[in-house]
């Protein structure tokens, strides 16, 4: 299934940076959340119709304690303390993926950091394409 990249460097960021300093991030960067809770990425991004469907985060966590995120859509947490565990380092990337409900058009995924810790680095998200939620019509 089709899915569309978009970038951590290119959303909105809130207590963050766009960071260079480890290896292997896509894109021209990642965020580094600042190491508080409340910090978070919003990306804005658009599907085709309405749905459940698969957001992949490929992040990077060097320490060796969870990163945990809400994931929140358009304002309403979706799925809380999603958890960011360990990387072998702050330049191995991982993924995690969470089923997110979108609505047809334009939408706000936001992941803000749960804990003091902040959130891991952040690459980048790709939202898979919404499957049909009915039956075609015979
Ligand atoms: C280190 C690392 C950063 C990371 C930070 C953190 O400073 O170089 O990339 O974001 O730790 O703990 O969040």
């Amino acid at each position: 299934l089709a899915a569309t990249d978009y970038q951590a460097e290119d959303a909105t960021v809130v207590q963050g940076t766009v960071a260079t300093n480890h290896t292997g991030y896509t894109g021209t960067g990642f965020v580094d959340y600042t190491n508080v809770k409340g910090s978070y990425v919003e990306f804005t991004v658009s599907a085709a119709s309405a749905g459940t469907t698969a957001v992949t985060f490929r992040y990077a966590n060097g320490t060796a304690t969870d990163r945990p995120m809400d994931i929140s859509v358009n304002g309403t947490v979706v799925s809380p303390a999603v958890s960011f565990p360990a990387t072998a380092d702050w330049n191995t990337w991982a993924t995690k993926t969470v089923d997110v409900p979108l609505t047809a058009g334009s939408g706000k995924i936001r992941a803000t950091a749960t804990t003091a810790g902040g959130g891991p680095n952040l690459d980048r998200i790709g939202v898979a394409a919404v499957t049909d939620s009915q039956a075609p019509s015979r």
